[in-house]
C-alpha cells in the first residue's frame, strides 16, 4: 500500500468512523494536502455548450459533437479522450430524443461500469481508497430509498443495456448506486452553480467534520483538497459532507438520512452557533416556545415545498412562496435566522434567473453578514456570496462596494481554490479592470 500513498497523509483506521485519512506532517493554512483525478465524471445537462464534455474547462467556441450535437469539446484530443464514455450516450439521445432522460446517478454509474470493464489496475484516483472498498450501507436503507435505487436501475437498463453488454446483477448494482450515493461527489463552480457528478475515491476516503480542516475544489474533473485549518501530524483530515449553515440538529438529521452517522465534532457537541442561527424577534411578548417550535415545523415544510415547487411553478409565483414565507417566520424569527436566510437566498437565486440584478443585490446584502458569521472562517459558500455581490455591484455601477466584496471574495478562494487557480485569476482580472 505505501507505495500508492499520498505523500505527507496516510490511511488509518479512525475510531468509531471506520477508515480515514490522518496527516503525517504540518499543513499550513492554504496548503495542498493532495489531488484526485476523477475516476468517472458526467457533466450536467444544462451546463452542455458552456463546458467541455470531458474536462469540464469552461470556454466559449467549443466544438459540437458532429453526430448528436448535443456534447461539446474543447478540441478533439477532448472529443477522442471522451469518446468512450460518450458513446453510451451519443446515438440513444439521437434516438430517443425528447425521451432520453436518465438521472445524472445513472449516467455517473453507467459510466463507471464502463471504466471497470476496462480497468483492471489501482487507478491515480484511488492512491488510498479502491471505488470497490467503498462503504454502501445497503443493509440501512429504508423502503423509500431501496425504491429509488430500484428505479435507477431500471433506468440504467432502459437507456444504457444497448450500450453496455453484460451489466452486473441487480444485487451488484444497488450495492454501486449506494455506494456512489454515500460517496460521490458533486461539481460546482465558484459561484457554486451545479457543473456534474464525479467519483473521487481518495477524497471520498476523508470523514465528516461540522468544522473541517480541508475544503475540496475543482480544476475541471480533478479534485483539489487544501487546508483551512492549520493541520498538525497524527491529525485526521476532515472534509465537510454538507452545508454548514444549518443548526445542530439539521446537520445531525441529514448526516443521518444521507451518511447514516450521528456527528459527534465540536460544532455538534458544543452547539456554540445555534442560539444565532436559530435567533427569533424582539417582541414585548416574547413568541413561546410552542410558536417557536411550531415556525421551525413550517420553515422546514416551506423549505421542501419550494424545493418540489422549483420544478415546475414559474420565477414570480416562486418569488411570491419566498416572500409570503418570510413575512410569515418574520412574526417570530429574527431577520438573522437561518431560516429567513435560505429563503432569502431562494428569492436571490431567482432574481438572478429574472435578471433582477437589484432585487438580488437587496436580498444578498442581508444575508451576507450573517452568513460569514454561522459559517467557518474558509467556505465557499460565504466566498461564491461575495464574488455574486461584488459582480452585481460591479454590474450597478457601484464600484466602491463590487470592489470591496471582490477583495473578500479573493481573501477566501487563493485559501480555498489556490492561488494559481483560473477562478482567482478571474476575479483578479475583474478587481483589476476597474483601476
Ligand atoms: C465517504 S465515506 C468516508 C470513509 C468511511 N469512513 C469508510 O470507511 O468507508 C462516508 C462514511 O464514513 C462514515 N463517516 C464519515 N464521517 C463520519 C463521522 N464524523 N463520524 C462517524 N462516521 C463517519 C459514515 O459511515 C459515512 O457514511
Ligand atoms: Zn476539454
Ligand atoms: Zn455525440
Ligand atoms: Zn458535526
Amino acid at each position: 500500500m505505501n507505495n500508492y500513498g499520498i505523500e505527507g497523509t496516510e490511511r488509518f483506521e479512525s475510531p468509531s468512523r471506520g477508515r480515514g485519512l490522518r496527516a503525517l506532517r504540518h499543513f499550513a493554512v492554504g496548503e495542498l494536502v493532495f489531488v484526485c483525478p476523477a475516476y468517472s465524471s458526467v457533466l450536467t445537462v444544462t451546463e452542455r455548450g458552456a463546458h467541455c464534455e470531458h474536462c469540464f474547462t469552461r470556454k466559449e467556441d467549443l466544438s459540437k459533437c458532429g453526430k448528436c450535437k448535443q456534447a461539446y469539446y474543447c478540441n478533439v484530443d477532448c472529443q477522442r479522450g471522451d469518446w468512450s464514455m460518450h458513446k453510451l450516450e451519443c446515438s440513444a439521445m439521437c434516438a430517443s430524443g425528447e425521451n432520453w432522460c436518465p438521472s445524472e446517478t445513472v449516467r455517473l454509474v453507467a459510466r463507471m461500469i464502463m471504466k471497470q470493464k476496462t480497468t483492471t489496475e489501482r487507478t491515480p484516483s484511488e492512491r488510498l481508497f479502491l471505488l470497490r472498498e467503498f462503504e454502501s450501507h445497503l443493509d440501512k436503507l429504508d423502503s423509500e430509498k431501496d425504491e429509488m435505487i430500484q428505479a435507477d436501475i431500471l433506468a440504467l437498463h432502459h437507456f444504457y443495456s444497448r450500450h453496455i453488454s453484460d451489466l452486473p446483477d441487480n444485487q451488484s448494482l444497488s450495492e454501486l448506486f449506494a455506494q456512489v450515493n454515500c460517496n460521490g461527489f458533486t461539481i460546482e463552480d465558484e459561484e457554486l452553480s451545479h457543473l456534474g457528478s464525479a467519483v473521487f475515491p481518495d477524497v471520498a476516503l476523508m470523514n465528516h467534520s461540522c468544522s473541517p480542516n480541508v475544503i475540496v475544489t475543482y480544476k475541471g474533473t480533478v479534485a483539489e483538497v487544501r487546508a483551512v485549518t492549520e493541520i498538525n501530524p497524527g491529525e485526521e483530515v476532515f472534509n465537510s459532507y454538507i452545508d454548514l449553515l444549518y443548526p445542530t440538529e439539521d446537520r445531525r438529521e441529514r448526516l443521518l438520512d444521507s451518511y447514516f452517522f450521528t456527528c459527534q465534532c465540536t460544532e455538534c457537541t458544543t452547539k456554540s452557533k445555534d442560539k444565532a442561527k436559530m435567533v427569533t424577534r424582539k417582541l414585548s411578548t416574547p413568541s413561546k416556545p410552542e410558536e417557536i417550535e411550531q415556525m421551525i415545523q413550517y420553515a422546514k415544510n416551506v423549505i421542501e415545498e419550494f424545493r418540489r415547487a422549483k420544478h415546475y411553478k414559474t420565477p414570480s409565483e416562486l418569488l411570491e412562496m419566498c416572500e409570503l414565507s418570510m413575512e410569515k417566520m418574520a412574526t417570530v424569527f429574527g431577520d438573522t435566522n437561518v431560516y429567513m436566510l435560505h429563503m432569502m437566498y431562494q428569492a436571490m437565486g431567482v432574481c438572478l434567473y429574472m435578471q433582477d440584478w437589484d432585487g438580488a443585490m437587496t436580498y444578498g446584502e442581508k444575508i451576507i453578514q450573517p452568513y460569514s458569521v454561522y459559517y467557518p472562517a474558509y467556505s465557499l459558500n460565504v466566498a461564491s456570496m461575495y464574488l455574486k455581490l461584488g459582480r452585481l455591484y460591479l454590474g450597478l455601477e457601484k464600484k466602491t462596494q463590487g470592489l470591496k466584496a471582490l477583495q473578500k471574495a479573493l481573501a477566501i478562494m487563493e485559501v480555498a481554490h489556490g492561488k494559481d487557480h483560473q477562478y482567482v485569476a478571474e476575479v483578479k482580472h475583474e478587481i483589476e479592470e476597474q483601476k
